[in-house]
């Protein structure tokens, strides 16, 4: 890319964060702040600030933040290019041609026409189902029970005999033959030249987040194989990073997501009223999928198929779900294959009963377990209490590890204490479990030294953008080197020089960052909660706190780099001295 930052700004401050995001959540003001549902995890009551004046969002409950641009892209699942564009118009700014290096101007390029061209495909399979040629494609999906306006919704089509019309139709367009290709479209052939890839076949189109079709699975109307033909990998069809049915799914708000194995049971449920359900797409369920639900719930129910290799497919699920800290559970479709077939069968109300007794995931991996080993021989009873003992093992919060060990003894009959001792006796071989690592900031942490520290300096930043007027007090104790976290001092450096100039765009800074948790960061360290004291004195008591902590940990900081930094000993020693002087200064906050 590179658009000049003094253009990013503008296009960012003509675009009010509070209008912008009010188009997508509903916004209630309450204080200098708006408030509502947090759109990126799924909550009941409101955790999700926009603020007007430092034109910043933040999810105070699960970290989400950052500015217009941020919001948009995470929102919308836009590159930055992309989202400046949607601004740019939306103010009526005129953005300069292609001002991108070329090659990212080429990549961008590519991307929109590989996008276009789907589209069009996607017409043109639409338009096939409904004309008399399309009626076999038609009476197929109509014999899968599936309604028109569910055929419409996910925009099913039918590819027919004759492969070279739909290349025809998107020459016709404007494409070039080989971005057709490229889109994994249509393939040479000696014969015929460029032909259409599907033949014959009903048509899935796959959509992301927003709508926009990437991909296509095609099913044959029989017995035939390969049952299911995909679209390749594309730079606009990843596999691993998109779910098919989640552009509907993300906004349905059930408290839950349903993952399912196929195409067809996505529908299904949709049809049925479960718009919540969502597939993976032709491949196994990845731990890209898995951050990606994370945006939109904590709890995720695999409906997968009730067949052995639906079972193995839900083992590896449930372990993929718990890596990115969501609890999962299994859908008991018995004695149906699928969700498709259970809901012909059994209908909506039974499916919802279904949902309701879901099973705790670590019982279902310990029911499957069950099934190995034979109950009635004392020795293959041994070994599946072992076997419990090691998978206890891997719970690394004491109290939810006892907990499980307490229901699994209750529910297969096993000596509490027996089960216990085994746990610790596998326990003290194999250490356990680490405790998860979760990629999220802003949730779960703990108030180690560090994360104290991390604290007092985002609670400073805060504080100063809130009350841009005590930088001048205190700017002869603080500078930017007192933030000691990387990040934290790159902001400081940028914030201190603004406020310095008297010109401080809080959400500009956060521009200045390119990756998404580092833009999360950046808008947690302006919207950290301050404490909410009444008296002046009290909040002045709290301010030369935190100013007090930044500078005693900076001045420990440095204290401990002393011989390996070269900046170290002047730090320590003007730390040193900047604390004692803070300790008798008094520092009012009017
Ligand atoms: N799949 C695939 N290629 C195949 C078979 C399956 O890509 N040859 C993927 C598809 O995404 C499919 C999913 O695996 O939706 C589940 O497969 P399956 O259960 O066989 O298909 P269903 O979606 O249930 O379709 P149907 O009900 O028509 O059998
Ligand atoms: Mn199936």
């Amino acid at each position: 890319m590179r658009y000049s930052e003094e253009l990013v700004e503008e296009v960012r401050t003509r675009n009010d964060i509070v209008d912008v995001v009010a188009g997508y959540v509903r916004l209630q003001k309450r204080g200098s702040n708006h408030w509502g549902l947090c759109p990126f995890h799924n909550e009941k009551s409101p955790s999700f600030s926009v603020s007007g004046p430092k034109q910043m969002y933040y999810c105070f409950g699960c970290g989400a933040g950052g500015n217009v641009y941020t919001f948009l892209m995470n929102y919308e699942n836009m590159s930055f290019p992309e989202a400046i564009k949607v601004l740019a118009d939306r103010a009526g700014v005129q953005l300069p041609e292609v001002e991108d290096g070329p090659e990212t101007g080429q990549r961008e390029n590519k991307r929109t026409r590989l996008l276009e061209v789907n589209k069009e495909a996607a017409k043109f399979f639409y338009y096939q189902l409904r004309t008399p040629r399309g009626t076999i494609g038609y009476q197929y999906l109509q014999k899968r029970e599936l309604s028109d306006e569910t055929m419409h919704k996910f925009g099913l089509g039918y590819a027919g005999k004759n492969g070279e019309e739909l290349v025809q139709y998107l020459r016709g367009k404007g494409f070039e033959d080989e971005l057709i290709k490229e889109a994994g479209l249509a393939s040479h052939t000696e014969r015929q030249g460029l032909t259409s890839q599907f033949w014959n076949r009903v048509m899935f189109p796959i959509q992301d987040i927003n709508h926009r079709v990437i991909g296509f699975g095609g099913r044959v109307m029989g017995d035939g194989t390969p049952k299911y033909l995909n679209s390749p990998e594309t730079p606009v069809f990843d596999k691993r990073r998109n779910l098919y049915g989640l552009n509907f799914a993300r906004t349905a708000r059930c408290g839950n997501i349903i993952l399912c194995e196929g195409y067809m049971d996505v529908i299904a449920m949709h049809q049925a009223g479960f718009t919540q359900a969502v597939a993976s797409l032709g491949t196994a369920f990845t731990p890209e999928q898995a951050n990606l639900l994370r945006r939109y719930t904590e709890n995720v129910l695999l409906a997968y198929d009730s067949d052995g290799a639906g079972v193995k497919a839900a083992l590896r699920g449930i372990g993929i779900l718990r890596d990115a800290g969501l609890a999962g559970k299994v859908i008991n479709m018995q004695p149906y294959k699928d969700p498709d077939e259970f809901m012909k069968a059994l209908g909506k109300e039974a499916f919802q009963e279904r949902i309701d007794n879901a099973e705790n995931s670590f019982f279902f991996e310990i029911r499957i377990l069950e099934g190995q080993f034979d109950m009635n021989d004392p020795e293959e009873k041994t070994k599946f209490h072992r076997e419990i003992a090691k998978k206890l093992c891997e719970f690394s919060e004491d109290v939810e590890r006892d907990n499980y060990l307490q229901a699994i003894a209750d529910k297969y009959l096993i000596g509490i204490e027996n089960l216990r001792k085994l746990v610790n006796s596998y326990a003290s071989q194999t250490g356990l479990a680490k405790p998860l690592e979760r990629p999220r900031t802003g949730v779960h942490q703990k108030s180690s030294p560090e994360e104290n520290a991390k604290k007092s300096q985002r609670l400073l930043v805060t504080w100063l953008t809130d009350e841009p007027a005590l930088y001048g007090k205190i700017k002869k104790y603080i500078s930017p080197e007192d933030f000691t976290e990387d990040i934290y001092r790159r902001v400081a450096e940028r914030l201190f020089q603004d406020l310095e100039e008297e010109n401080f765009q809080p959400a500009g800074i956060i521009s200045m960052f390119e990756d998404e948790n580092e833009q999360r960061e950046v808008a947690a360290l302006f919207n950290t909660s301050l404490p909410q004291l009444t008296t002046g004195q009290e909040r002045e008591k709290a301010f030369h706190d935190i100013l007090f902590a930044v500078k005693k940990n900076s001045y420990e900081y440095y204290t401990g780099q002393l011989g390996t930094d070269v900046n170290a000993l002047k730090q320590a020693v003007e730390g040193k001295k900047a604390l004692e002087e803070l300790a008798k200064t008094h520092i009012s906050l009017d």
